[in-house]
């Protein structure tokens, strides 16, 4: 196979070091490739007034599959204090810059696999019949819209007169919104279009179907937000009908979905839902399966994509002289991408050394020993995130 270019996108905090173990990880099981490095994160925000650089942009296009440690957001304020003293009042607003990668390249769909690692000390238990203690093995994959919807930005406070007396033109607005004083509205919309609410749909679908999973549950609330979530369940009904017919269809509403989910996690496949409800049921998946040190995520466009663990730069862990963070989520982000650019037979060696490892119990980093992140875990028996990556090394 031909030398693929990798952009590497570390960030900062925590990014960094995870993503440096995950590259060496992807060495040693025999991924032939060539990393570019992207600049994004804090650094660049401080020092350039923008944290996303058109030069990374266009590494991105040129090589099209990005890999990404973790970035430091703070809120506006904050990020206008620290920028450097020469860039200071010319008018620098700071945005997340994973966001804005999204909605730059229009990486629509995102998936975030949620599989239990037999052994992980921090799966989730529940109580039985009889007061046994029953471990449910969670096998969920969620396909999240990751563009539009809540997270669209299309949102304002004190409305101006276009976007007010748009409203007005709205009964249920009149009626229950007519008296608010304007300055005191603000508005967030949920836009869906039929073009990214059909991809996501057939993204998770698509998925089941060469997966061999059963059901595909759609997550929404489409009994009361009728237009946007209702478009969606009328859709994903044609989609199913017309093209998925081994494939059943399920509707759960984000809110019993929440209580489901420790009832009988180990019932669902593939899950699909808008940005918000995906973000939510997604984490509350990833709870299940041992957290943000296991949650791994792809975002992925029509030609580019980038793949990231669902953990941020935890800033706190940043500077150990020894890192103790959990390298696996960043790990299995690469196996994603692996699979993507159909690399899938080192994505299994790498999974299947990881699954060891979790197994033997012997290598453990300090959450999953439950143990409160500080510097000394490591004198307290706990895997260093190099250890650990030494470890999945050793399997394969
Ligand atoms: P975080 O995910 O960085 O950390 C929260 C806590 O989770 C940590 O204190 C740690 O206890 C644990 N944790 C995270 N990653 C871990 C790992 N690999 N192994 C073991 N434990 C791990 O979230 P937080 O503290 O809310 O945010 C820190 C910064 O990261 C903020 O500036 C935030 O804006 C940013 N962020 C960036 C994201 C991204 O880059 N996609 C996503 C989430 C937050
Ligand atoms: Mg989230």
């Amino acid at each position: 196979m031909a030398k693929r270019t990798i952009v590497s996108l570390p960030g900062d905090g925590i990014g960094r070091v995870v993503l440096e173990e995950t590259i060496r990880v992807l060495g040693a099981a025999g991924f032939d490739a060539e990393y570019v490095e992207g600049d994004i994160g804090w650094e660049f925000w401080c020092n350039e007034g923008n944290p996303l650089p058109e030069r990374t942009l266009k590494l991105l296009e040129t090589h099209k599959i990005g890999l990404f440690g973790a970035i430091t957001s703070k809120p506006k304020d904050d990020a206008a204090a620290e920028l450097s003293p020469e860039l200071q009042g010319k008018g620098f607003v700071y945005s997340s810059p994973i966001v804005g990668l999204r909605q730059h390249f229009n990486l629509d769909i995102c998936a975030r696999p949620c599989k239990t690692y037999k052994g992980n000390p921090l799966n989730f238990i529940r109580r039985g019949k009889d007061n046994t203690i029953e471990e449910p093995e969670v096998d969920v994959v969620i396909f999240r819209q990751n563009t539009e919807g809540l997270y669209g930005g299309v949102e304002w406070t004190n409305p101006n007169d276009e976007v007010y007396n748009g409203l007005m033109t709205h009964p249920k607005f009149v009626k229950n919104f007519r008296n608010v004083p304007r300055e005191e509205l603000s508005v967030s919309t949920r836009i869906f279009s039929k073009k990214a609410t059909q991809r996501i749909l057939r993204a998770a679908f698509e998925h089941a179907k060469k997966y061999g999973y059963k059901s595909v549950t759609l997550c929404e609330k489409p009994n009361v937000i009728r237009e946007t979530s209702g478009m969606m369940f009328k859709m994903a009904k044609e989609i199913q009908k017309a093209e998925y017919p081994d494939i059943e269809l399920w509707n759960t509403n984000i809110d019993a979905q929440m209580m489901w989910l420790t009832k009988n996690p180990e019932n669902y496949g593939v899950i699909v839902a808008g940005n918000m409800f995906g973000d939510i049921v997604s984490d509350g998946f990833a709870g299940l399966i041992g957290g943000l040190g296991f949650a791994c995520s792809a975002n992925m466009g029509e030609e580019i994509a980038v793949f990231e663990p669902t953990h941020g730069s935890a800033p706190k862990y940043a500077n150990y002289p020894v890192s103790i963070v959990n390298p696996i989520a960043m790990v299995a982000s690469a196996c994603m991408m692996l699979d993507f650019i159909n690399e899938n037979e080192i994505a299994k060696k790498i999974r299947k050394a990881i699954a060891e490892i979790v197994e033997e119990g012997k290598v453990r980093t300090y959450d999953m020993m439950k143990m409160t992140g500080n510097p000394d875990v490591i004198e307290k028996g706990a895997a260093s995130t190099q250890q650990m990556a030494d470890a999945i090394i050793a399997k394969l």
